[in-house]
């Protein structure tokens, strides 16, 4: 999409969104018309958040040195094409930082250890497709889980980057059915349909892995397979109730979410899978027990024998209980990593204190960092947080998410 039009010296909000506002002083004039490829650009807020993270990266590691040579070379970097390229430092500090920075995110404390992917010159769908594979392989590391984040092409003035649509590298396709049943995980369903109209086709099952959707300029929209050495998945089964494995539920091990754009000093990667490991709850309390997801909450409870004919008897939050002991369970045995809510509240408590000691604000949702279920026994739901934006950071945009749900729009057509 290399639009050339006229630049008329506009100032247009950035497409990115939550840009530093660009800075009064640093306005030039400049000669109009000139031409520029992509409207789009603001040159200035793009200078802005470059200098803003430049200096943040440079303050926090001392190592790096004095900050206005590299702020020279970036400037003008960015005056001749509305963008610049990070250094692999950069980049992974950059990372690392949006991951510090996401206030949704309880597991926070090990941002520092986050394994950043450098795959910004990989073009075609297939080989997007191919590192992905491999990012799940080297992040599950036999069931020892490294959080790690693969960095593919920053959107530029010149070319925009490629888009993954799913919303997660490993998701179960939800079917439909003549009846209005739906098999697997109705979260998918549309996604799972548009999917199906373009060609894919699978056998009916509760836990089919989804194929990868790439989209390029060049390519248009490619449905890869995930390889089976690719995918790691856990039974389920109960430490007491037999019966259990018997419901034949599985979960995959690595949440590798591919949706989100990372945004760093003005430049943005849309294609930025990254994942750490599980919290029980996520599995156990919302995919398996959300009464729009997998909805197994009833089915356990009368497997257990539970009253379910008076919501006082308790019985949902009984049967969530065990659900959730069968997740943590099943992915210890087979040796994956996972975390309980109670360890994972007083390990973010950990990092608040640590990020407070280096003299940071931590931004903290509340509504996501308490854990759904058994809130009020653990320390993260007793307290408020800071709720201000930083970056860099992970965003998510709507037409993104709207891809990841629905399969559509497509991102270049
Ligand atoms: N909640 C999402 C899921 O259940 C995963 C989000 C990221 N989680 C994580 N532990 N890094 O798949």
């Amino acid at each position: 999409m290399t639009v050339v039009r006229i630049w008329a010296g506009r100032r247009r909000a950035p497409r990115t969104g939550r840009l530093a506002a660009p800075s009064p002083s640093r306005a030039r004039t400049r000669p109009e018309p000139v031409l520029r490829p992509e409207p789009d650009v603001d040159v200035e807020a793009v200078q802005a958040a470059a200098e803003e993270f430049l200096q943040l990266f440079h303050s926090e590691d001392p190592r790096r040195g004095a900050v206005e040579p590299r702020l020279a070379q970036v400037r003008r970097e960015i005056d001749l094409t509305g963008t610049y390229w990070h250094t692999q430092a950069e980049l992974t500090f950059g990372a690392r930082v949006a991951w510090r920075n996401n206030a949704r995110c309880i597991g926070r404390l090990y941002w520092q250890s986050l394994q950043v992917r450098d795959r910004r010159t990989v073009s075609t769908a297939r080989e997007i497709a191919e590192h992905c594979f491999d990012h799940l392989r080297e992040a599950h590391n036999d069931g020892k889980i490294r959080p790690t984040i693969s960095v593919f092409a920053p959107e530029t003035p010149a070319r925009p980057a490629p888009r993954i649509w799913n919303e997660q590298l490993v998701r179960y396709a939800g079917h439909q059915q003549p009846d209005g049943r739906i098999i697997g995980d109705p979260r998918y369903r549309t996604f799972t349909s548009e999917l199906v109209r373009r060609g894919w086709r699978r056998p009916v099952g509760a836990f089919d892995v989804l194929p990868l959707v790439v989209e390029t300029m060049d390519e248009g929209v490619r449905m890869f397979e995930l390889p089976e050495s690719a995918v790691h998945e856990v039974p389920l089964e109960h430490p007491e109730l037999p019966w259990f494995a018997g419901l034949e539920l599985r979960w995959h091990a690595v949440p590798v979410i591919s949706n989100s754009r990372l945004v760093i000093g003005g430049v943005s990667y849309p294609t930025a899978p990254f994942n750490g490991w599980y919290l029980g709850t996520e599995i156990g309390a919302r995919n398996l027990g959300d009464s729009d997801r997998y909805n197994l909450v009833p089915e356990v409870a009368e497997r257990m024998g539970l009253d379910t004919s008076d919501e006082s008897t308790l019985w949902r939050d009984r049967a969530l209980v065990e659900l959730n002991r069968a997740v943590l369970h099943s992915f210890q045995t087979n040796g994956v990593s996972v975390t309980d809510h109670h360890t994972e509240s007083r390990r973010f408590l950990v990092h608040l204190e640590r990020e407070e000691r280096a003299g940071r604000s931590c931004p903290a949702d509340w509504s996501w960092i308490v854990p759904p279920m058994s809130g009020s026994q653990t320390p993260v739901f007793h307290r408020y947080y800071d709720t201000e934006d930083q970056l860099p950071n992970f965003i998510t945009d709507p037409d993104a998410t709207h891809r990841a749900l629905h399969g559509s729009p497509p991102a270049f057509s």
